[in-house]
């Protein structure tokens, strides 16, 4: 069988991290694509070079030639302006939007068949443009952000109760943005809800954590925004499409009426496999979960108007 082909496009700390974590999950053969080439080139041959140490057998190409991505099974975009500290992710809109249209352009071009998925800021913008650019199908543009968010509403649960966070499920719903979602209800440690573990007041502090977790983690180190988790959840996405694992995780989806919402993407948990986004599954949620998922959908919407 063929190995499977993955390219990233952007090759800064998002893109050649998410390259070397890639690289050690042995998922595929990787192109490392960058506006200056020897950037991509320099990083993928460093990781090439750690191959031996870390005994993973594939061919990592750096490159700033598009026509590398040819028919690409997964495409990661990764490139555009991450943002700085005080900027919300929605001032990145325009500068990136551009970014997205001249990728999107070319993996159209070049890898017609691929699942997309999209990193860059403001996400849930960038996605919808992703999918207008390409006129992919549905199912195989999604955007990662809702792995990310619901890691880190874990990772803050298992830290307050002092327990495995390998034991804590939880969902985050909603636009990758100040209004995402995470629900308590859906959140769970050994399977015991949270909500009969922690207080409300816990958990509500909790969750304003998790809306401004990007933003923390810029605050401290000044001249950076994360890529460990972000490239931790990505990785885990591309495992589920190209081992076809059909795990359950939140990603933006195109919304089809699903949720009652058409016609934006945005943070749903979707059936991963081959196909990409193969089912969005509709949790049922109670009048102020939906009232939440509702305002959130309404600021995808108006950053959408911004973008048309
Ligand atoms: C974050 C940025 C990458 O949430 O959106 O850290």
């Amino acid at each position: 069988m063929a190995r499977a082909k993955i390219s990233i496009i952007g090759a800064g700390k998002v893109g050649s991290t998410l390259a070397q974590l890639l690289a050690y999950k042995e998922l595929g053969d990787i192109v490392l694509w960058n506006r200056t080439a020897g950037k991509a080139q320099g990083v993928a041959l460093d990781i090439e070079e750690s191959a031996l140490i870390e005994q993973f057998d594939l061919k990592i190409k750096g490159t700033g030639d598009y026509s590398d991505i040819k028919d690409s099974d997964v495409v990661i975009i990764t490139a555009g302006v991450p943002r700085k500290e005080g900027m919300s992710r929605e001032d990145l809109l325009a500068v990136n939007a551009e970014v997205i249209k001249s990728t999107c352009a070319q993996v159209k071009r070049y890898a017609p068949n691929c699942v997309l998925i999209v990193m860059t800021n403001p996400l849930d913008s960038m996605v919808y443009l992703a999918k207008k650019v390409t006129g992919f199908p549905k199912n195989r543009v999604v955007g990662q952000a809702g792995v990310l968010d619901s890691s880190r509403f874990s990772y803050f649960v298992a830290t307050e109760l002092g327990r495995a966070v390998e034991q804590v499920s939880s969902v985050v719903l909603g636009g990758h943005g100040d209004f995402m979602v995470p629900l308590p209800r859906y959140t769970s440690v050994a399977g015991i809800p949270v909500t009969e573990l922690m207080q409300k007041k816990k958990i509500d502090a909790l969750v304003a954590r998790t809306r401004d977790a990007g933003a923390e983690i810029i605050k401290l180190e000044k001249d950076s925004s994360a890529f460990y988790a972000p490239d931790y959840s990505l990785v885990r996405m591309v495992e589920s499409i190209l081992k076809d694992k059909k795990m359950i995780l939140p990603c933006a989806a195109y919304l089809d009426g699903e949720y009652g919402i058409k016609g934006i993407f945005m943070g749903v948990p979707v059936v991963l496999g081959a196909k990409g986004a193969e089912k969005i599954v509709e949790l049922e949620l109670n009048k102020g979960e939906k009232r939440l998922l509702m305002e959130s959908a309404a600021k995808v919407k108006d950053s959408l108007k911004q973008l048309m």
